[in-house]
């Protein structure tokens, strides 16, 4: 039976064809920029085309009807064939064979070979624990770091001797492959291979059944690098395995919750302070692999982080790996340390009772969610709340349908007052998940205001350019009299060409550096339509006309702080009165 196809193959492939060779052979393409062309969609029907094939990313989209791929996706679409075809057609293209994978019997055998050697070389550090001539040197380390015998026990901890070739000497019997392919041993240039972990205690990685797939390996004192984990192999994908877990699973037989924590020393003195349910990811971040195998074991997962702002970040991007594995009787929740403290630590210092009221006052994802979203968001007005939907949308997309997606869309009704109905129509016709909007915080509050502003601005025309219209003659006169910018340009084209429809837009913008821009903003959602939409918008225009005001008096402000002449000062005055006069109007 022939195996699958690698993956590394796939991607190669995809490099080696041109998306365009695949294509210009099944559509008529006319050249539209540097690195676009664009068609009528064979995927829908249409009398203009938008049909788009960026050559520069090698992929193709639809706005009509959204259709977007790769060149394989393509052959998928058009051709209508099924995946491993379109590979062979592809590489038919390419003028390259498909190579296959090892069967899976051959990769079974395989696999149990790797197996045994890490088993040889699990026993083999445990036995140098306790009888290298250096053992003396890891003991007290592990004392010194209040790891009692025991624990080690549980844990499976061992040392691996300084030297070069211990392991290698010690498993003389097996394959020199095997130990190369189990990531136990490393290949010199010159030939043959040496140790990979050398002078480190050693940290079984076991999988669900206790075998040993890999090692992290930490030195005794302040060397580079501090920990040294397995490299991936057959046996060890490090975005699926969690450390521990097999541990927590023979002390606790019924798991109520797992504790994910970030190092194996955490694990370790959680376990031995009586916090058996600890598990910690082998130093990548928690990706939805995790938490899928995290809630089969358990209902309820608490994330324990640092407090400080690369703790918030991961955080962060826990919460969203997490939110596909949220399907119903699922707990999520989040804890957040004090400055400076790891469980390790802090267990330490205040002992069980006080670590596991910590837990016990974990935030729900829930608030967690909208909490973070709104940060920077007037919650006051129409257009902080509308921006609130809008931003929790792409969070909502991803978790399966349940109860705690109808919690989290009654939650989000509450804050925003926007029906749980109109929330739900939103969701069924959302973009793919947008990126948090940090960018924007970073930035100082008057710049972040305009450009968060500007970018609903131009979103809104460029889906609706009839907007311009609907604005009294006032609000359109000042936005043309705006300095040079993205904004004022669309807004004098409109007023020019007022039946101007996006596509026309887009079309205009065609090949300028702004295109990429306004594709991005017209692929959008947008919360609000008709009357409350020209509401909105007409507010929105207000407030970035006093945004900018404010702004260009500062910065007038600024000048006038360097030459103090007349001329700036009447100039500082004129816009200070502006101001005043906007934000009253
Ligand atoms: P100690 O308490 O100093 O032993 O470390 P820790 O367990 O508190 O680890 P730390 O918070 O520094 O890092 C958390 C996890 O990240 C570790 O358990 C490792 O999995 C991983 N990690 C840390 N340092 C390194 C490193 O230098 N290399 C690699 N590959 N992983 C690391
Ligand atoms: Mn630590």
């Amino acid at each position: 039976m022939a195996g699958r196809i690698p993956q590394p193959f796939i991607n190669d492939l995809l490099a080696r064809v041109d998306i365009l060779d695949v294509i210009e052979s099944r559509l008529t393409l006319r050249k539209s920029g540097a690195h676009r062309y664009l068609a009528l969609c064979p995927f829908h029907d249409e009398k203009t085309p938008s049909f788009n094939v960026n050559t520069d990313r090698q992929f193709y989209y639809c706005f009509g009807c959204g259709a977007t791929g790769t060149a394989l996706k393509f052959l998928m679409q058009y051709d209508q064939l099924d995946f491993v075809p379109a590979v062979e057609a592809l590489a038919a293209i390419a003028g390259v064979e498909v190579p296959r994978e090892k069967s899976d019997r051959l990769r079974a055998e395989a696999s149990d070979r790797l197996y045994s050697v890490l088993a040889a070389a699990d026993a083999y550090y445990r036995k140098m624990l306790k009888q290298h001539a250096d053992a003396a040197r890891a003991i007290d380390y592990l004392k010194g770091r209040g790891v009692n015998g025991l624990t080690a026990r549980d844990f499976g901890i061992g040392f691996a001797p300084p030297g070069w070739d211990n392991l290698v000497r010690a498993l003389a019997q097996a394959q020199t492959a095997d130990l190369t392919d189990a990531g136990l041993v490393t290949s010199r240039d010159s030939g043959g291979v040496y140790d990979r972990f050398r002078d480190r205690i050693m940290f079984p990685i076991r999988d669900l059944r206790g075998r040993v797939i890999a090692f992290g390996g930490r030195v005794l004192g302040d060397d580079k690098p501090k920990y040294l984990n397995s490299p991936e192999t057959a046996v060890f994908h490090k975005g699926h395995e969690l450390y521990g877990l097999f541990e927590a699973r023979r002390t606790v037989r019924s798991l109520a919750r797992l504790l994910l924590v970030e190092g194996y020393m955490d694990v370790v003195a959680l376990a031995q302070a009586g916090i058996g349910y600890a598990v910690a990811t082998l130093g990548t971040a928690s990706g939805t692999p995790h938490f899928e195998k995290l809630f089969r074991y358990a209902p309820a997962v608490i994330c324990c982080f640092d407090g400080d702002p690369a703790g918030r970040e991961a955080a962060w991007k826990a919460l969203s790996a997490a939110l596909p594995a949220l399907g119903s009787g699922r707990q999520l929740s989040f804890v957040f340390l004090p400055d400076g403290e790891d469980p390790d630590t802090l267990i330490r210092k205040e002992g069980k009772a006080a670590f596991e009221a910590r837990l016990d006052g974990a935030v729900s994802a829930v608030e967690y969610l909208f909490t973070r979203l709104s940060e920077g968001l007037d919650r006051r007005t129409l257009d902080g709340r509308a921006r609130l939907a809008e931003l929790a949308m792409p969070y909502l997309q991803k978790l399966p349908t349940g109860v705690l997606k109808d919690l989290m869309l009654r939650r989000l009704s509450e804050l925003t007052e926007l029906t749980a109905e109109m929330l739900v129509r939103q969701l069924a016709t959302a973009g793919p998940a947008a990126p948090a909007p940090l960018a924007a915080r970073r930035r100082g509050p008057i710049e972040s205001k305009i450009s968060r502003l500007s970018e609903y601005l131009l979103t809104s025309l460029i889906q609706h350019p009839e907007l311009v219209k609907e604005l009294s003659a006032e609000r359109r006169d000042d936005l043309l009299a705006l300095d040079d910018c993205l904004l004022a340009r669309l807004v004098r084209h409109l007023v020019d060409n007022p039946d101007a429809d996006t596509a026309a837009l887009l079309g205009y913008w065609t090949g300028e550096t702004e295109h990429g821009t306004l594709l991005g903003l017209a692929e959008r959602r947008l919360m609000l339509a008709g009357e409350a939409l020209a509401r909105e918008f007409a507010d929105a225009v207000d407030q970035e006309l006093a945004a900018r005001a404010k702004a260009n008096r500062a910065a007038a402000l600024e000048d006038l702080r360097s030459d103090g002449s007349v001329e700036k000062l009447k100039s500082y005055w004129r816009l200070k009165r502006q101001e005043t006069e906007s934000s009253n109007g």
